[in-house]
């Protein structure tokens, strides 16, 4: 099983501008919670508890407030600043020292996913042994993600292309990946493309030319949402409310998650809900126990 993962959570959020001035946009609310709980929780429903967090230079302090209680989610964090926005693949090349010749998950900061197909293909993904898995969900705008054209038949990945002018399949390539160990070679072999950055796309096509690039899908019942511009991240802000209201359940609520995977226990509980305050996270919290 991949016991470790990545959130890179770097970048300039100018597209976000001024909200991402002085704030990491990782850090910004989506509804009740951090941006980062979304996709940390991905990782913990993958049952990795090993995790580095890729910052900004100089915003670690902001985020080493938030995760002061790591111990109450049963997972080591650790941090790595990333000195400028160098591409996705940077992660691997960052956390080389962190990944330490194991198999290794990266998720994308902003990406959010929800659905109950989910934790049974990201027990699927994190079995992963050799190459490297993509996580693929029909859009109606492939044009502005990355994108794989499929076989129909046999599932076989034909092409991956990073935001294709011409339509070429409605697949995205959502911001999770799985990759065995040689990933770190892969990504120290990039060379920037013509925007400047790593690109992901090319490290992918490292293991599609040895045919070892395997997906999952996230059917029409799972969500996979943007929070890329202010508009996007109202919207999932919404959802999440509007599921949260009717359900009564949280989504990315940490410590249940880490609950559930037997990970803590209610002394554990208790003290998070000292550190949060008196909130209606806490509340909710407070029912768990
Ligand atoms: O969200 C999925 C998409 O993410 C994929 O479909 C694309 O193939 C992939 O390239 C990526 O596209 P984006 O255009 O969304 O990437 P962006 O540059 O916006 O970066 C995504 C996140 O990663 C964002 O929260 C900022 C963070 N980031 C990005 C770069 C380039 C870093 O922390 N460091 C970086 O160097």
């Amino acid at each position: 099983m991949i016991k470790k993962g990545i959130i890179l959570a770097g970048g300039m959020g100018t597209r976000m501008s001024p909200l991402t001035k002085a704030v990491n946009k990782q850090l910004l609310p989506i509804y009740d919670k951090p941006l980062i709980y979304y996709p940390l929780s991905i990782l913990m429903l993958a049952k990795i508890r090993d995790i580095l967090i890729i910052v900004n230079k100089g915003q670690l302090s902001q985020y080493k407030k938030l995760f002061i209680n790591e111990k109450n989610l049963g997972i080591k964090i650790s941090f790595k600043e990333q000195p400028s926005p160098k591409g996705l693949p940077d992660a691997f090349i960052l956390g080389e020292k962190f990944i330490d010749n194991s198999n290794v998950a990266l998720i994308l900061g902003d990406n959010f996913f929800y659905g109950q197909s989910l934790s049974k293909l990201l027990h699927n993904s994190a079995k992963l042994k050799h190459g490297a898995k993509i996580v693929l969900h029909s859009v109606k705008n492939p044009e502005l993600f990355g994108v794989a054209k499929i076989n129909e038949k046999n599932k076989k990945i034909l092409k991956i292309v990073e935001k294709p002018k011409k339509f070429i399949s409605n697949f995205a390539i959502t911001g999770l990946y799985f990759f065995d160990k040689k990933v770190v070679h892969f990504a120290k072999k990039l060379k920037p493309s013509k925007r400047g950055e790593l690109e992901i796309i090319d490290l992918i096509n490292q293991y599609k030319k040895s045919n070892k690039l395997s997906a999952e899908y996230i059917g029409r019942g799972g969500a996979w949402l943007d929070t890329g511009s202010i508009s996007d991240y109202y919207k999932t802000s919404a959802f999440v409310q509007a599921v949260e209201n009717r359900q009564g359940f949280k989504i990315a609520c940490l410590e249940e998650i880490a609950l559930s995977n037997g990970w803590i226990n209610k002394k554990n509980i208790l003290d998070a809900i000292k550190f949060y305050g008196n909130c209606e996270y806490s509340a909710y919290l407070k029912k768990l126990i």
